[in-house]
């Protein structure tokens, strides 16, 4: 209750945006911008359009902000404030008022995708297509919808495509409900589908100062065929040396747009801090790379270069944290969770914000997904952790269950600058502060304090040192996104 004025200034601001950018999108055609399908046009057009939702009031774009605002498809919030339903409230009917996690960004989502292998979607990996995304959040609560009204939902889907002659075209009227709902979530997906990040005529990642470093110093930009990320950090860090030693190593100092960034507040540089923070970065327990008095990141393994991300589902401590915040420490250890892929789990109370009245609710991520109608996410998760270390040997069912506990998707590490702030939490206010949660999440991954840790975790040793290197190296990865 306390928190409603609050809740109601954001609403209005989110109202305000929807809004603008929603007549924005329904005025005159833009020309098409150079080597934009017309279809992605569209899309945008209906991402920003409020008429899908219960009150017209909300939008995708409503919660994921577009570049002008210089966010990358995300809001400036730890939890997005979702409509009120308040007559649903008055009958006393308990409903959520935020979303359960930190709004993502959404640029390259789909990166690197082989055929037959989705990027999962949410960070507990919901969902397997775009497509199955948007119908899901046009009809769901982020839309002002309740759950007993999907009909009603999908109902007002095709009503508002069929006021797009674009959508219907000529035949408009025979165009069966179905059908409509399938083009415009076919459209919203191919608008995201071409959120990407800068590339060059090879399909290299070329935006970022660190981009232009690789580049400049002709270092191999992604590894190759059948190498680690570990195996490729250790390669770079090798050619990176030796062009130190002969003195030939050449720093960035200006981008395509001069020495600051137009979208960032800073400089567009990668000097000696950024590098420190990509050693730091790249660096392994057991690869050669440990030096001085610098931590060992190992963070590559899963914001695997040049993506910054291997798209997978990992337990980083994250859950644990916040879920210990709130009831004190080690309570997590000791939550009762059940098997996943038994029956009648997942059940409601691992999907949600860690809450003082409600000790058995938390936030599983993937776990929640797990269930036997989720195989793309079992496979991705055997891709993960099977073999690869002697804690998932036989790698049963049981095992990748407790591996799913806690685990989200690895974010990419690009452009961070416009998605504050971090991690599914949204607890952390800056780069460094999201960064800062890997020190003490590594020493007790090593202790066994880390419910279900993902083994890389026990790899991660740093000290407050490390932090500003760092922040400095992930500052490195962002760009001026348009
Ligand atoms: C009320 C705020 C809100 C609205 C409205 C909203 N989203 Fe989201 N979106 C979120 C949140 C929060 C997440 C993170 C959910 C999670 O990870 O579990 C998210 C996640 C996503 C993701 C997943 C990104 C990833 O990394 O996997 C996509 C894609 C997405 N939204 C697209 C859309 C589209 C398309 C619409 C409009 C149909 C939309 N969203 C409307 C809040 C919103
Ligand atoms: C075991 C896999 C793993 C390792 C190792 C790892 N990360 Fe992460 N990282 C993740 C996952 C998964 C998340 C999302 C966690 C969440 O929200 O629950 C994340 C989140 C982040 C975020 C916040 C991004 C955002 O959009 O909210 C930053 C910054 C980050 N990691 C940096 C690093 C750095 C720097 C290192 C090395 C010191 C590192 N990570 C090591 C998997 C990993």
């Amino acid at each position: 209750m306390i928190r409603l004025p609050f809740v109601l200034v954001t609403l209005f601001i989110g109202l305000v945006i929807g809004l603008v950018s929603g007549t924005e999108g329904q005025a005159a055609r833009k020309p098409l911008l150079r080597g934009e399908l017309p279809e992605v046009e569209l899309g945008e057009r209906l991402f920003k359009d409020p008429r899908f939702s219960h009150a017209q009031d909300f939008s995708c774009v409503t919660c994921h902000f577009s570049p002008d605002l210089r966010r990358g498809y995300a809001d400036f919030q730890a939890r997005t404030p979702i409509p009120l339903r308040l007559e649903e409230m008055r009958e006393g009917v308990n409903l959520p008022q935020f979303t359960v996690r930190n709004t993502t960004a959404l640029i390259d989502l789909f990166w690197g995708e082989k055929p037959g292998s989705s990027n999962l979607l949410h960070s507990d990996g919901e969902f397997e297509t775009p497509e199955a995304l948007v119908v899901a959040g046009l009809t769901g609560r982020n839309m002002g919808w309740l759950a007993s009204e999907k009909s009603a939902a999908r109902l007002r889907i095709a009503e508002v495509a069929r006021l797009y002659p674009e959508i219907v075209g000529e035949g408009g009227e025979r165009l069966s409900d179905d059908e409509a709902i399938e083009r415009v979530a076919g459209l919203i997906s191919a608008y995201m589908r071409s959120l990407e990040f800068s590339k060059d005529e090879q399909g290299e990642f070329n935006g970022s100062p660190y981009d232009h470093f690789l580049g400049q110093n002709g270092l191999p930009p992604r590894p190759a065929a059948g190498e680690s990320p570990k195996q490729y950090g250790e390669r770079l860090m090798q050619e990176i040396e030796s062009l130190e030693r002969r003195g030939a190593l050449k720093w960035v100092s200006e981008g395509p747009k001069g020495a600051r960034f137009e979208r960032h507040d800073q400089d567009f540089a990668f000097g000696a801090r950024e590098l420190e923070g990509l050693k730091i970065f790249y660096a392994t327990e057991s690869g050669r790379a440990i030096r001085g008095r610098n931590g060992v990141g190992n963070c590559a393994t899963c914001h695997a270069p040049p993506a910054f991300t291997d798209f997978r589902f990992h337990n980083t401590g994250a859950s644990q944290e916040e879920y210990d915040q709130v009831h004190g420490f080690g309570k997590f250890m000791t939550l009762a969770i059940s098997r996943s892929l038994e029956p009648n789990s997942p059940s409601s109370q691992f999907a949600q914000i860690p809450d003082l009245a409600h000790p058995e609710r938390a936030d599983l991520g993937a776990w929640n997904q797990m269930g036997s109608h989720k195989p793309v996410l079992l496979a991705q998760m055997r891709e993960t952790f099977c073999g690869v270390v002697p804690v998932f040997s036989s790698c049963s069912v049981a095992e990748l269950d407790e591996a799913s506990i806690g685990a989200f998707k690895t974010p990419t590490l690009r452009n961070l600058g416009h998605s504050g702030p971090y991690l599914h939490t949204g607890n952390r206010p800056s780069i460094a502060a999201a960064i800062q949660m890997y020190i003490p999440a590594g020493v007790l991954a090593r202790r066994g304090l880390l419910r279900s840790a993902d083994p890389e975790m026990a790899g991660v040793v740093l000290t407050g040192r490390d932090l500003a290197p760092l922040a400095a190296f992930v500052e490195a990865l962002n760009e001026d996104y348009e």
